[in-house]
């Protein structure tokens, strides 16, 4: 039985039929949602805020894992909370008081979590790795779904495995970007138990159901 969490991300939906597409998602074994927010400055790519967190708080009670790829994301936090945001992940790039954003997080009663680009030394989160309830690693360089798998991602997945058992740490360690099938059990077996799909789900030749069944099915 597979004991990892899968959180589809919203982003290659169907929006005429986000309802149903989040339906069919919630009935085939999904645990999470996911969010990707662009601003077109911090990623190439514009997309969505806190008005769309709001709506899938209506049709679902899974937790919303929201992924702010956006500048200045301390001025937005508070918004994306009140519409309903269970998680809150900011990138390290675009933080320069990364410690009190994530504490800030918290006091919203949202989980903090932290993430950084393929291209930034994992080092970067050090100091802040034990007050986050969830590490995020990019596996894709950010902007749009059916991005291209950067190889890197598994040893980087291991360090941040190690980072975290070292300090006795419980917080997920996600993947997010190109994982299908064919990634997701080696982005397991190096230690991360939380992941993100578009394209595997929602494009998925046979539906949503086989792509969410396909991907909960692998130990
Ligand atoms: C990329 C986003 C991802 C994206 C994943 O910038 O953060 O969440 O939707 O898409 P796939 O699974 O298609 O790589
Ligand atoms: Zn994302």
């Amino acid at each position: 039985m597979s004991n990892h969490i899968l959180a589809p991300s919203i982003l290659s939906a169907d929006f005429t039929r986000l309802g149903v597409e989040l339906s069919a998602c919630e009935s085939a074994g999904a645990d999470w949602f996911h969010i990707d927010v662009m601003d077109g400055h911090f990623v190439p790519n514009i997309t969505m805020g806190p008005f769309i967190v709001e709506a899938c708080k209506r049709v679902t009670k899974l937790p919303l894992d929201v992924h702010l790829m956006i500048e200045k994301p301390e001025q937005h936090l508070e918004a994306f909370a009140k519409a309903g945001a269970d998680h809150l992940t900011v990138h390290v790039e675009t933080c320069p008081h990364l410690h009190r954003t994530l504490e800030f997080i918290k006091s919203l009663g949202c989980k903090a979590g932290v993430t950084l680009n393929p291209g930034t030394p994992i080092g970067a989160l050090e100091s802040v790795l034990h007050i986050a309830d969830l590490v995020l690693v990019m596996s894709v360089d950010p902007g749009f779904s059916g991005g291209k798998f950067v190889p890197e991602s598994f040893a980087r997945v291991a360090e941040l495995r190690k980072r975290l058992d070292a300090i006795n740490s419980s917080a997920w360690l996600e993947v997010d970007g190109g994982v299908n099938a064919e990634t997701l059990p080696k982005l397991k077996a190096a230690g991360a138990n939380a992941f993100v799909a578009a394209t595997a789900i929602f494009k998925h030749p046979q539906g949503i159901a086989t792509g969410i069944k396909t991907l909960r099915s692998i130990d």
